[in-house]
């Protein structure tokens, strides 16, 4: 494990870019495992910024993201395919046709999820996956006590999640009960790891994942298994 500190957001989230795109730089039709959400907003602005500077090409790089929610589309703002487009792929010269999420309006979800998975194996793999930490220790939307040997699968959203996740939606009753995520497995797969936590929220539960038991109940735990796991984490959340 590299544990990498950072001062702020602003700088966990500079640190972070530089992996990707370096990954990038590295190996032109990288594929890269993308997160949603307020930790990766600030990486994804960071990639515009070079991208627009001219030091980033993604014309040939192909994206998988963790997860959607079930029942929302990309016409939804809160959905995770409309954060996507809004933070990053309507900025950046990757092609339509090279990012991917699960789709949450397919009709058949089990199906959904099986093509998914196949997906991920036809482009090869994912060559570096970044990840937001939950404060329940989730990754992905791979809750407390999943079963750590899942591929892609649909899941219950566990009460805690919900009510973090209520600040993006209208009311705590509108955030889906179920959503579409990679599974450990699948993340586990990805050749490196880059997992980011800022803010003193995120300082016990960072604390637990990668110095506590190895535990379903603690799903991010299981990434200290991980050959190539990046740690970038900023003061407040290495406070613990
Ligand atoms: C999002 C995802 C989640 C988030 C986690 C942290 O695609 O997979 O695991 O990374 O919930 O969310 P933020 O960054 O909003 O604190």
């Amino acid at each position: 494990m590299k544990l990498i500190r950072a001062k702020n957001y602003k700088d966990m989230s500079r640190k972070a870019a530089n992996f990707l795109s370096a990954q990038v730089i590295l190996k032109d039709n990288s594929v890269l495992g993308l997160a949603t959400g307020g930790t990766a907003e600030g990486i994804y602005e960071q990639l515009v910024e070079w991208y627009r500077k001219g030091d980033i090409d993604f014309s040939e790089v192909s994206t998988v993201n963790l997860d959607e929610y079930v029942g929302l589309d990309a016409k939804n703002e809160r959905s995770y395919q409309y954060f996507m487009n809004h933070h990053l792929f309507q900025h950046i010269n990757i092609s339509e046709k090279n990012y991917h999420l699960p789709d949450g309006k397919a009709e058949d979800i089990e199906e959904e999820c099986r093509r998914y998975d196949r997906l991920i194996e036809k482009l090869g793999g994912i060559d570096m996956q970044l990840l937001g930490l939950g404060e329940n220790g989730h990754i992905g939307f791979n809750e407390p006590g999943e079963a750590f040997e899942q591929m892609t699968h649909c899941i219950q959203l566990k009460e805690d999640t919900i009510q973090a996740n209520a600040r993006y939606f209208s009311s705590k009753d509108e955030v889906p009960k179920q959503a579409i995520t990679m599974g450990v497995k699948a993340i586990m797969q990805a050749r490196a790891i880059v997992l980011c936590a800022s803010g003193a929220r995120k300082a016990d539960i960072l604390k637990r994942v990668l110095f506590g038991p190895v535990t379903p109940e603690v799903p991010g735990s299981i990434l200290q298994m991980h050959p190539r796991l990046i740690v970038i984490a900023d003061a407040e959340a290495m406070g613990e």
